[in-house]
Formats: C-alpha cells, sequence, structure tokens
C-alpha cells in the first residue's frame, strides 16, 4: 500500500493541518490584538496625563519651564515637547521646549500637533520615524500656547509581541511535528489492529476457522473482534453441522447401494433357482425403497436448509387427518402385528400445510410401528391445549431412553440398540417442518407410553385441556389423555 494513503499518513497530515491552521489563526487574530492592546494602553496612559501636563506647562514661569517639562517627561515616561506658533496659514509650530536633550527635527511641525492646533481638540495615535521606530504620541492643545505633545515609544510593547509570536511560532512548529509523530503513531496501532482483523476476515473467507480472532481492545475495534470472532464460532459450527451431513449422508446412502451391488453381483454369477432369485428381487427392491426414502428425506432437509419449502396456512383437520392416517398404516400395522387405532378424536382444526401435517403423521406413526415390537399398541389422538391443536401418537412400546431423548430430533440421529434401523432423519424433518408452520413435536416419555405430539396453532384462539404444557420430554409429566 502507498505509505502516504495509509491511515496513518492521512491521521498524522489532519493533525499537522489543524495545528497549522490553529497556528496561522493565532497568528492572524490573537497577535495582531495583542499588539492593539499594547498599544492603546500606552495611549491611554498618555491622554490620561497630557491635560495635566498642559496645566503645569501653561502655568509654569518661563524660567522653570525645563524643570518642569522634565519632571512631566520622568512622571509620564515619555518625551515630551512644548509648541509654540510659527506662522498661521499654512500652519507652522516650532518646539519651544522639550524634554529630550537632542530636539530634531523629527518633532517640528509633527502631523498630530498640527492637526490637534488646528482642531483645537486632542489627537492620538502613533508615528513612524524615517529610521522605522514606532511612538505613541498624544498632542494636547492648551489654552495659551499652541500644543504639548507627549510621545513614548513602542519599542519595548512592539518587542514583549514579537517575542510572543516568535515563542508562539517555535511552539506551534513542536506542536507541528508532536502531532504528525502522535498521530502518524496512533493511526499505526489502530492500522496494526485493522490489519490483524483483515487477515482474521480473510483465513475465515479462505475457510480456515481454527485460530480465534482476538483483539483486548475495548473500543470499536474490539467490538468488531468480537463480532468477527461470533461470526467464526457460527460459521465453524456450520461448516461442522455440513461436513457431518455430507459424511452422514454419504454413508447411509453408501449401505443400500453397496448391498444392491452384491446382490447384482451374486445374480450375475450364479445360476439362481426361480425362489432364491424372488428372495433377492424382494430384498433389492427394499433397499431400492430405502434409497428412494433416503433421497426425499435429504431433498426435503436441503430444501428446508436454502429455506426454499414454503407451507400453507390453512384449516387442518387433525381428526380426519388421525382417521386417514390409521387407514393408511392399517394393513402395515396389520403385517406386523401391531394394534393401531384412532382413540378419542374430537374436530380438532389447526392452521398448517395439510400435505405437511400429514408427512410429520407419517414419521410419527411409521416410528411407533417400526420401533415397537410386534403386538405393541399404537392410538392415534386428537387434544386441544390453550391455542394449540394436537395430534398425538401413543405407543407402549419400550420406549425411548431419558438420555436419548434430547437427541432424538437431531438429524442422523439413532438410539443405539433399536428394534429397527433408519436413517434418523425422520424426527429432525418432523420437527422442522412443524416449526416452519408455527408448531412444534414434543415428546413425552413416561414408562409403558411414548407419546410423541405434532403441536400447530388452533384456527382460534380456547382455553382447552386434555395436554400437557410446553416442550416436555421428560417421564415426570403425565398426560391426562
Ligand atoms: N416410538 C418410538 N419408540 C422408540 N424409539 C423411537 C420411537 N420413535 C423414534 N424412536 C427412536 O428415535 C430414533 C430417531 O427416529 P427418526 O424417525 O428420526 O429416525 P429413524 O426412524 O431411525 O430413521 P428414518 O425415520 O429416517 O427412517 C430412532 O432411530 C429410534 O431409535
Ligand atoms: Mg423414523
Amino acid at each position: 500500500m502507498n505509505p502516504f494513503r495509509s491511515v496513518g499518513a492521512r491521521l498524522g497530515l489532519g493533525l499537522a493541518i489543524v495545528v497549522a491552521a490553529a497556528l496561522v489563526l493565532v497568528d492572524l487574530i490573537v497577535v495582531p490584538s495583542l499588539e492593539r492592546n499594547l498599544i492603546n494602553a500606552k495611549l491611554d496612559q498618555l491622554r490620561e496625563a497630557a491635560p495635566t501636563v498642559g496645566s503645569q506647562l501653561l502655568n509654569s514661569p518661563p524660567f522653570t519651564l525645563d524643570d518642569v517639562i522634565q519632571s512631566a517627561a520622568d512622571s509620564t515616561n515619555a518625551r515630551v515637547v512644548y509648541f509654540q506658533l510659527l506662522d498661521v496659514s499654512p500652519v507652522r509650530l516650532s518646539v519651544f521646549a522639550d524634554s529630550s536633550p537632542v530636539t530634531s527635527a523629527d518633532v517640528e511641525n509633527d502631523r498630530l500637533a498640527v492637526r490637534a492646533y488646528t482642531g483645537r481638540r486632542p489627537v492620538s495615535g502613533t508615528v513612524t520615524t524615517a529610521d522605522g521606530e514606532r511612538f505613541a504620541e498624544v498632542a494636547q492643545p492648551v489654552f495659551t500656547g499652541p500644543v504639548v505633545l507627549l510621545r513614548a515609544s513602542l519599542e519595548d510593547s512592539l518587542q514583549s509581541v514579537h517575542l510572543v509570536r516568535r515563542r508562539l511560532v517555535i511552539a506551534g512548529l513542536i506542536a507541528l511535528a508532536a502531532s504528525l509523530l502522535v498521530g502518524y503513531l496512533a493511526a499505526s496501532v489502530f492500522a496494526r489492529r485493522i490489519r490483524r482483523l483483515e487477515r482474521a476476515a480473510d483465513r475465515i473467507a479462505g475457510g480456515d476457522f481454527s485460530e480465534p480472532v482476538a483483539d483486548q481492545g475495548k473500543d470499536e475495534l474490539g467490538e468488531l473482534a468480537v463480532a468477527f470472532e461470533r461470526m467464526r464460532q457460527r460459521l465453524a459450527q456450520l461448516e461442522h453441522a455440513r461436513r457431518e451431513f455430507i459424511a452422514n449422508a454419504s454413508h447411509e446412502l453408501r449401505t443400500p447401494l453397496f448391498s444392491l451391488g452384491g446382490f447384482l453381483e451374486l445374480m450375475d454369477e450364479e445360476e439362481l433357482d426361480p425362489k432364491t432369485q424372488a428372495e433377492f428381487m424382494a430384498t433389492m427392491r427394499e433397499q431400492i425403497d430405502r434409497l428412494t426414502k433416503l433421497a426425499t428425506d435429504l431433498l426435503d432437509l436441503s430444501r428446508l436448509d436454502a429455506g426454499q419449502l414454503r407451507v400453507e396456512r390453512e384449516p387442518v383437520d387433525l381428526a380426519e387427518l388421525a382417521d386417514t392416517l390409521v387407514e393408511e398404516f392399517r394393513a402395515v400395522a396389520r403385517s406386523s402385528g401391531h394394534d393401531l387405532a384412532v382413540e378419542g378424536t374430537r374436530n380438532a382444526t389447526a392452521l398448517g400445510d395439510d400435505e405437511r401435517a400429514l408427512q410429520i403423521g407419517r414419521i410419527l406413526v411409521g416410528n411407533a410401528l417400526v420401533h415397537t415390537p410386534p403386538g405393541t399398541r399404537v392410538r392415534v389422538r386428537t387434544a386441544r391445549r390453550n391455542g394449540s391443536v394436537l395430534l398425538t401418537v401413543e405407543d407402549g412400546g419400550p420406549g425411548i431412553p431419558a438420555e436419548h431423548a434430547e437427541h432424538v430430533f437431531d438429524r442422523f440421529y439413532r438410539v443405539e440398540g433399536s428394534v429397527a434401523s433408519g436413517s434418523g432423519l425422520g424426527l429432525a424433518i418432523a420437527r422442522e417442518l412443524a416449526e416452519l408452520m408455527g408448531g412444534s413435536v414434543e415428546l413425552h416419555v413416561i414408562p409403558g407410553r411414548t407419546i410423541f405430539a405434532l403441536v400447530l396453532p388452533s384456527t382460534a384462539v380456547e382455553n382447552g385441556h386434555g395436554f400437557p404444557h410446553g416442550k416436555a420430554v421428560t417421564s415426570a409429566v403425565t398426560p391426562t389423555i
């Protein structure tokens, strides 16, 4: 990066410009006003003294004039010149008495003295002599004599102003250098922290989530780093879930594919009698069914992840849905020796998508038939609970151990030693679909009873009863249906 475009250089330069601007302002405004104040103070002092000096000179006899003018000069700390009129038109004045030992021509016909004489009023101002020296002057007309002039050198005052200006310039230059340095250093520290964040962002963008984003600062950059760290952790979780999903999905796909491959090889290599061939074909069909179900489930999950799955929000009669479910599974239940029936359903209309609600019902009833031994009682019911309608599937099977109950809704999760082998996707899909419809799937584990409930919002808010509240995954809850 061009070093002059770095934050450090820009901040340093910015500070230097501010300091330089402040210096110019001080030089243009503060110094001249200081100079003006000093000159005005001098003029005020002379203006105050001028009338007294005038009357002293007027009242003194000629032989004491020199002494009086000298003592006036000492007390006012100024040169005192007493003029007499030389000519009236044009007005010309000559020095009559002067406190300065050398009466020079520079005060003859002094501009201010002439103006004071002609205007018959005190005049004050500054004059600059030919050799460049500046004086504060007050010319005071005197009653009979023409004018008395008080002239004080401004050298001391101007010297102080120059001194102040010189010191200001030096201090300004030091401040300028310091601001450049401090600005550059401060910005360099920030730039280093920003670069560290930039590197972390690049690492994350490159898929490396191993290194935490750390910044000790408590300022905005520190907060940005904390946000980056949150993002890293979330992306790492998502990446982990994605890898796990792909590994699980490929594993699930491989098993039936291997099995199919093996059967095909056997059928190709050996002469099989029609009975064995028929058995092989039946098993192969089962594997293909499993693969088809798996492909459908994976597609549903990927649509759920991508947010592409749309659900309707329309009235769904869960009692009717319970009947449909039991009808659909009647043959399966009979062949597996399960006692499947609908029990005590009332008109229970929920808000949701009937196709998706049926899909969830199929997952729950399918599980109750698949994961319980033959002869198990399976009951499908509906119930109401404060503003919700429930479709429950209860079985009297071996149940789900408490330590697994929390996880059965996770993708690819299966309870070890289950009666049947599935992919572990059914309940994950059921819960995500239910949530998409604004509902949930609950599991209530009670000794001797396993109850899964699809909870959907009711079409009308009502204060019903008949089922415990909340997402229970506990054996302490005793449903009252
Ligand atoms: N009614 C039940 N009784 C006992 N265990 C159950 C019951 N329902 C689910 N389970 C357990 O929960 C696990 C997860 O169920 P889920 O429906 O998600 O997956 P699966 O049935 O194994 O496979 P899939 O439904 O994808 O074919 C099951 O493997 C099973 O161990
Ligand atoms: Mg299942």
